[in-house]
């Protein structure tokens, strides 16, 4: 794991923004997968910027999101869909046929399951997966002891996680209990991953996922088995880590050397 701490949650999210740019620009065609939560809402907003100031084209981009609670309407003010339109798709040229979240309809979550999986394969899989990261450890809606090998499926979503998404909702009662999200196993399939996390909320969680075993209660650890894995963090959500010296040599204030980039 590339392990990256920026000294403020600003300066975090601008270079995950920056890392997405530049996967758009050297790659075109790029498939990438997408996140949503708190955190992107600020990563999107200089992604849009900093594509905007430099002409970047997403014409030819595909994206995948990682979950959508089910039984939301797609054109519900609380869907992810409704999120990633708002806070991306519709600041910039991507071709809107191009952009997938999991169905959230009526259809049998299996079948619903089998098609994204499909239309991810079909794609040539993912380039680039941006993640955040629950309190909990989770990726995507892959809650504690979810398989580290699964694939898109539904999840019961935890009391925690629920009242962590309250803020979208009128009301917790008004929070789904379930989500469709892609799997594990599919996040390690991609080529490279991208994790997010800021503020010391997410200081235990980002200490399990780097320094813990690799362990179905927290998710993220399993990102220790791709090898490629750049973690972008802030001070906060990085002070628990015993290695933080480590980390700070390796990449002073975030910064990558040019020669031994590793
Ligand atoms: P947040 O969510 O960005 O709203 O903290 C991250 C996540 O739960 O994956």
């Amino acid at each position: 794991m590339k392990v990256l701490i920026f000294e403020t949650e600003e300066e975090a999210k601008r270079n995950a923004a920056s890392r997405l740019l530049r996967q758009v620009q050297l790659s075109p065609s790029s498939v990438l997968g997408l996140a949503t939560g708190g955190t992107m809402e600020a990563v999107y907003a200089h992604l849009i910027q900093m594509s905007l100031d430099q002409s970047v084209s997403w014409s030819g981009v595909a994206t995948f999101n990682l979950d959508e609670y089910w039984g939301v309407p797609a054109d519900s003010p609380a869907s992810y869909r409704t999120y990633m339109n708002a806070h991306l798709f519709d600041h910039i040229d991507i071709v809107r046929s191009a952009t997938h979240v999991p169905a959230s309809d009526g259809r049998d979550p299996r079948d619903a399951a089998q098609l994204y999986e499909d239309a991810i394969s079909a794609a040539g899989g993912i380039d680039l997966q941006l993640l955040g990261i629950g309190k909990n450890g989770h990726i995507g809606f892959n809650e504690p002891t979810s398989s580290l090998s699964s694939t898109t499926r539904i999840k019961t979503l935890t009391d925690d996680t629920r009242r962590a998404n309250r803020r979208y909702f009128d009301r917790l009662e008004d929070v789904p209990k379930y989500a469709l999200t892609v799997g594990i196993g599919t996040i390690l399939a991609s080529k490279e991953c991208l994790i997010v996390g800021t503020g010391q909320d997410k200081a235990a969680a980002v200490k399990a996922m780097i320094e813990g075993p690799v362990s179905a209660v927290c998710p993220a650890s399993a990102l220790q088995m791709h090898r490629n894995v750049t973690v972008v963090i802030d001070e906060q959500a990085a002070r628990d880590l015993e290695l933080i010296d480590y980390y700070q040599h390796v990449h002073p204030a975030g910064q990558e050397a040019d020669l031994f980039d590793v």
